[in-house]
């Protein structure tokens, strides 16, 4: 039996999506258990591009079958929209595509609420898919789930209920218009009939394919540090992309399962808002961005990047109880002569022994730097641990020493086979 968690180690765009990709082959399902479709999942076979946002990346192996767990707050639109491009690319989804009846659903309000929130003060930099706004109607109870399009009686009933609270909103306290409540109704009642044969039951349908001796892997978006516990809050998603939320997101009991695997990028960036201690806003940053094509998968904003942090990903693994990692993006540190490590943060001269955990502390901590020799040579083609450099591989190692993570998987370009296992 294997029951693994995949998780972003960082602040999400770790190549989460290339990795379960290479891993899928070896698994039966692949379940999303948080987020919506705030996360871009990226794949490259052949000449082909994938960015998937809400459906597992799974689905680009024809034999997987692939779950939306009830932690996932879902889009109708995008769900569609991403559904029509995969059967545009002559992938199906019929038949192997499932989703919990107890997914809460992105409501058009969420999204205005969610670039309301955002034209403040109090800015996040979200990516304005409507996420925190529907999570906090779910933790409030007063959510709308898919089992509500099958009813529509209750359906109407919970989106009047809601519009009358959310219009009194957009008028008194934003003096914005509000929102027409029978052309919402119209719109969701249209999406029972479109989503009717995907919605079953998540949590049976995976603990009997747990019994029956399947592979599962449980495909997280985001990343650690943008969990809403564990992370860098308020600068965070709304969801739990930790390991722990997998367990919640779809059903499977926390005994059941058998592995945690992270994602960890070679460098570190970051999208949105929020403290970033080794980040870089010289030349050395624009060079990462720009070798790593670092532009944002769903809003194409650019990414902030900067040096690898140990300190923070050693905190990552403890919070997610990593037993390996993928390595990501090695060789894009090849366009560099030397290479700063974050081994530790100081705040005033003095050495800060745990992951601070308010921002405003995190803000102010000076990273302990060491620096290890870069190797200037392409490693693209790489298809083995011994073919590395030898100071590919002492960087790897000291990777592994200062984050205190094994190193199973290095991955060096996007495509599929620009992947090796260790070991
Ligand atoms: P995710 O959200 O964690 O799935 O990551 P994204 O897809 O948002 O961003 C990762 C980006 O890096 C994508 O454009 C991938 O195609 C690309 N990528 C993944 N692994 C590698 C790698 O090892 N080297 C390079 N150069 N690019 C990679
Ligand atoms: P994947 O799965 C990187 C960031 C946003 C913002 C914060 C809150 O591709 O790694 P939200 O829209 O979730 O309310 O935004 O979280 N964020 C991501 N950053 N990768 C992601 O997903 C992200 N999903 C959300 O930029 O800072
Ligand atoms: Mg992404």
């Amino acid at each position: 039996m294997s029951i693994t968690v995949l998780v972003g180690s960082q602040w999400g765009d770790e190549g989460k999506g290339k990795i379960v990709d290479i891993l899928s082959e070896k698994f039966d399902i692949v379940a999303r258990y948080q987020g919506g479709a705030n996360a871009g999942h990226t794949v490259e076979i052949g000449d082909k591009q994938y960015i998937l946002h809400l459906i597992p990346s799974g689905i680009l192996r024809k034999d997987v079958t692939c779950v939306i767990g009830n932690g996932v707050v879902v889009d109708p639109n995008a769900l569609l929209t991403e559904i029509k491009f995969l059967e545009e690319n002559n992938i199906s989804v019929e038949g192997r595509l499932f989703i919990s009846h107890n997914a809460h659903l992105i409501m058009p309000y969420h999204k205005l609420l969610d670039s309301i929130g955002e034209s403040g003060d109090r800015k996040i930099g979200t990516t304005g898919r409507g996420i925190g706004p529907c999570y906090m109607d779910k933790f409030a109870r007063k959510g709308i789930r898919l089992v509500d399009l099958l009813k529509e009686d209750v359906l109407r009933k919970k989106i009047r209920e809601n519009l009358e609270e959310k219009n009194a909103l957009l008028k008194k306290v934003y003096n914005h218009d509000t929102l027409d409540v029978e052309e919402i109704i119209n719109e969701y009642i249209q999406f029972d009939k479109a989503i009717d044969s995907y919605v079953t039951d998540v949590p049976s349908m995976l603990n009997k394919a747990i019994d029956d001796g399947k592979y599962i892997l449980l495909e997280g978006a985001q990343g650690a540090l943008l969990d809403v516990d564990h992370g860098t809050y308020p600068y965070v998603t709304s969801s739990s992309p930790t390991s722990g939320g997998a367990s919640t997101g779809t059903g499977i009991p926390p005994n059941k399962i058998t592995s945690i695997f992270g994602i960890v990028k070679a460098y570190t960036t970051r999208v949105g808002q929020g403290p970033f201690p080794t980040e870089l806003t010289d030349s050395d940053g624009e060079k990462l961005r720009e070798v790593g094509a670092e532009y944002g998968a769903t809003t194409g904003r650019p990414r902030r990047c900067g040096w690898f942090d140990a300190f923070l990903v050693r905190y990552s693994a403890m919070i997610n109880g990593v037993d390996s990692v993928a390595i990501t993006k090695l060789d894009v540190l090849s366009a560099f002569e030397k290479i700063k490590v974050c081994v530790g943060y100081k705040i005033e001269g003095k050495e800060v022994n745990t992951f601070p955990s308010d921002v405003d502390t995190l803000s102010d901590v000076t990273p302990v730097y060491e620096t290890v020799d870069g190797w200037l040579e392409d490693i693209s083609e790489c298809r083995s641990y011994k073919n590395l450099p030898e100071k590919t591989k002492n960087y790897l190692d000291f990777m592994s020493d200062k984050a205190n993570i094994k190193i199973d998987i290095v991955s060096v370009g996007p495509k599929r086979d620009q992947t090796f296992f260790i070991n």
